[in-house]
């Protein structure tokens, strides 16, 4: 018998989680039914979306419920199949929870290629972080060639993504990062034309010099006060495509809103929230292209993976929220 070992939610986490807040069991793994395929998993996605998830509250997708499996992107192989579209070997990745097997109906889910990029790409820079970077960017940031593009945690899973495709589609890209080493890489690895560090104390001046004509598209990850220092920068119909506030997602208390909303009035601003689900019927094109500037060495993608097997997740799930990742945070199991 195949024990299938997986996190639970024991409960919901006040500030930072906790290792309490989940528990690790061991039960029998499921086998696949008629029109399904199970799932060995091997690379668990960390997204700073999972905080999110398991808090309670109206949101974009309903909390995970109080003992269910944990909700997370993952990568595998299917190791049984009932379902006419996948095979035995074939390497799959999806929404299949943050356990070591999954029975999926194909749902949230798609066949990837392990000799056009490693598996635990396919949860990152060409899943659906990069699908994330290439909506957000293109959709709603809607930049022009010559624009100038600012992304906050540039060096992240999204925001490396973002940058580049800024460079590909013509504009100025500048990234917002944490300490020299990160915004070294942002510049000399990703090529973007510079990086402002957020820790360093001169984030206001850093990104002045770097945006002599100001900012068009601002990307934010972040919120707080890195959005207070780039909304007075911004130019005339700006946009905002808001995909992250990852500053407040352990925060115990009501966090105060944006202190430079005059920006927004006098400089005609849009700032738009978006979820990469918005665009689920449009999936293949992201993919598509995401492939295609990878395969044509134009996206460079830094995977973080970390070892310590599904009872580390909680503790390596908490890096996203001090920096303490360096690329597309992944966990081996
Ligand atoms: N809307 C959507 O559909 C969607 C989908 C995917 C992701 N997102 C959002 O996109 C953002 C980036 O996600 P990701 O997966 O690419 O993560 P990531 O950038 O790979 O990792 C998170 C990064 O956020 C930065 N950070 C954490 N706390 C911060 C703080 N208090 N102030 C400033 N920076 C902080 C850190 O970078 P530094 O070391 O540089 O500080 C950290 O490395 C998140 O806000 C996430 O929620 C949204």
């Amino acid at each position: 018998m195949t024990t299938n070992r997986l996190v639970r939610l024991r409960s919901r986490p006040v500030g930072m989680v906790r290792r309490d807040d989940f528990e690790i069991v061991d039960e029998p793994a499921r086998d696949a039914g008629e029109g399904e395929f199970r799932v060995r998993i091997e690379y668990v996605s960390l997204d700073p979306a999972m905080r999110g998830w398991i808090a309670a509250g109206k949101s974009y997708v309903p909390p995970v419920e109080i003992g269910a499996v944990m909700r997370g992107f993952a990568a595998g192989h299917v190791d049984q199949s009932n379902h006419p579209d996948y095979k035995v070997g074939d390497a799959v990745a999806g929404l299949l929870g943050v356990q070591h097997y999954a029975v999926s109906k194909g749902e949230r889910c798609f066949k990837v290629d392990p000799t056009k990029a490693p598996l635990e790409r396919w949860i990152g820079g060409l899943g659906m972080p990069g699908q994330t970077a290439y909506f957000g960017l293109l959709e709603v940031g809607k930049p022009k060639p010559g624009e100038t593009v600012v992304v906050s945690a540039a060096s992240g899973a999204v925001g490396s993504i973002v940058g580049q495709i800024a460079k590909i589609v013509g504009c100025r890209a500048v990234g917002i990062a944490g300490g020299p080493e990160k915004c070294r890489y942002v510049v000399e690895e990703l090529g973007f034309d510079a990086c402002a560090d957020y820790k360093g104390g001169n984030l206001a001046e850093e990104l002045k010099a770097a945006c002599p004509d100001g900012v068009d598209v601002y990307y934010e990850n972040v919120g707080g006060e890195i959005l207070d220092t780039v909304l007075p920068m911004m130019n005339l119909f700006g946009r905002i495509p808001v995909c992250g506030l990852i500053s407040a997602y352990n925060a115990t208390e009501p966090q105060p809103g944006p202190k430079n909303l005059r920006s927004i009035l006098v400089n005609r601003l849009t700032m738009r929230g978006l979820i990469v689900f918005d665009f689920q019927d449009r999936m293949a094109e992201a993919n598509e292209k995401l492939g295609q500037w990878h395969a044509e060495g134009r996206l460079r993608m830094r995977e973080d993976v970390r070892e310590g097997g599904i009872e580390a997740f909680p503790d390596v799930l908490n890096l996203l929220y001090t920096g303490g990742n360096f690329g597309k945070l992944v966990l081996k199991l």
